[in-house]
């Protein structure tokens, strides 16, 4: 029989940190790595041109994420690893939605509103940014598409849209894809408490060498309320056990600069194997240009005779 399609975009916005490692690079590399799935993973890089409008920074942006996802574990053996931008059936697909898609249905995304309620000026692209998000999901069949929570509603929309295509050209072209959302990964906390974000400057970065966590670490907050220091110990359970950190933190009671010594040793311990792997393939220059080649040749295979059946099913071909 044959294996479930697993499919999810990234956008590249900024630079990573231990946050995006343990909320959305790990539990993806997890779910692609088990073998189980018929696999793609794509760079949403069109998705991006919302945000990023800087040719230098789309570039380096693009290859950073695409590097920190080879580093982080992903074999690209056991994926489709490709760039949205380079199988154009994914613009062309969204037209063709956008023509059985109402304003109305598109107001009531969350994204939109969310930005009307800034009192930005919103471009088109950000307006129709589910339909781009539904093409890339239905021309591969996806039948699972991990995301975030925040992009379960998007899925939601790819699903109802997949519906409606099939019902007004009366075929069954397309699959009903399900959001899987990881509830269980936690917040990752950042060095003040709050969530770690790029937008509070409270990150520990994915990459950082041993002096750059040393310095995050030792800014973390700490506050003589409880027992022990509750932001340090919160970052330091991504790291190590839970069982071993109660017996440690119990021994150094009080002694926070011991006890966040032990956090920089842990975090570097953690992440020097990705730090090294990111570096011995930051050398190799063709490394991602091979990865995206094969990935895009196999991704334009499929998109493209969904496409012809598309095609067939609203009459121009
Ligand atoms: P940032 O908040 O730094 O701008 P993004 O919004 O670009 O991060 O998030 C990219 C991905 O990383 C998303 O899937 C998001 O859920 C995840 N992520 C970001 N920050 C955290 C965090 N502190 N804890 C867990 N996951 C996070
Ligand atoms: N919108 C997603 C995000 O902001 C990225 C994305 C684009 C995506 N296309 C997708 C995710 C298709 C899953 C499937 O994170």
């Amino acid at each position: 029989m044959a294996k479930p399609v697993l499919l999810t975009g990234i956008k590249p916005t900024g630079d990573l940190h231990i946050g995006n490692y343990f909320g959305a690079l790990k539990p993806a590399i997890d779910l692609f790595m088990t073998g189980k799935y018929n696999a793609y993973l794509f760079l949403a890089d069109y998705h991006t041109l919302n945000f990023i409008q800087d040719a230098e920074e789309m570039r380096r942006l693009s290859r950073e994420c695409i590097l920190a996802y080879l580093a982080a574990g992903l074999d690209p053996a056991r994926a489709v690893v490709f760039k949205q931008s380079e199988v154009t059936a994914h613009t062309e697909l969204c037209w063709i939605f956008d023509t059985i898609t109402t304003m109305p249905y598109l107001e009531r995304a969350h994204a939109y509103k969310d930005a009307e309620a800034k009192g930005r000026e919103v471009s088109v692209g950000t307006f129709n940014y589910p339909m781009l998000m539904a093409a890339d999901i239905l021309l591969y069949d996806a039948n699972v598409v991990p995301v975030g929570a925040d992009q379960k509603q998007h899925v939601e929309y790819a699903r109802d849209t997949a519906e409606k295509f099939n019902r007004v050209f009366k075929e069954e072209v397309f699959t009903l894809p399900e959001p899987i959302i990881q509830e269980e990964v936690a917040v990752v906390p950042g060095t003040d408490g709050r969530k770690m974000s790029k937008s509070y400057g409270n990150t520990i970065p994915l990459f950082a060498s041993r002096d750059e966590i040393a310095k995050a670490v030792m800014s973390i907050t700490t506050d003589s309320k409880g027992d022990k220091p509750e932001h340090v110990f919160a970052i330091h359970r991504l790291v190590r056990p839970e069982g071993e950190l109660m017996a440690l933190y119990e021994e150094k009671r009080g002694k926070y600069k011991e006890l966040k010594e032990a956090l920089i040793e842990d975090l570097d311990a953690y992440f020097a194997p990705i730090r090294a792997k990111y570096d011995e393939l930051k050398g190799d220059d063709t490394l991602i240009a091979d990865v995206l080649a094969k990935g895009g040749e196999r991704a334009r295979a499929v998109a493209n005779a969904k496409m012809e059946r598309v095609r067939a099913a609203i009459g121009v071909a």
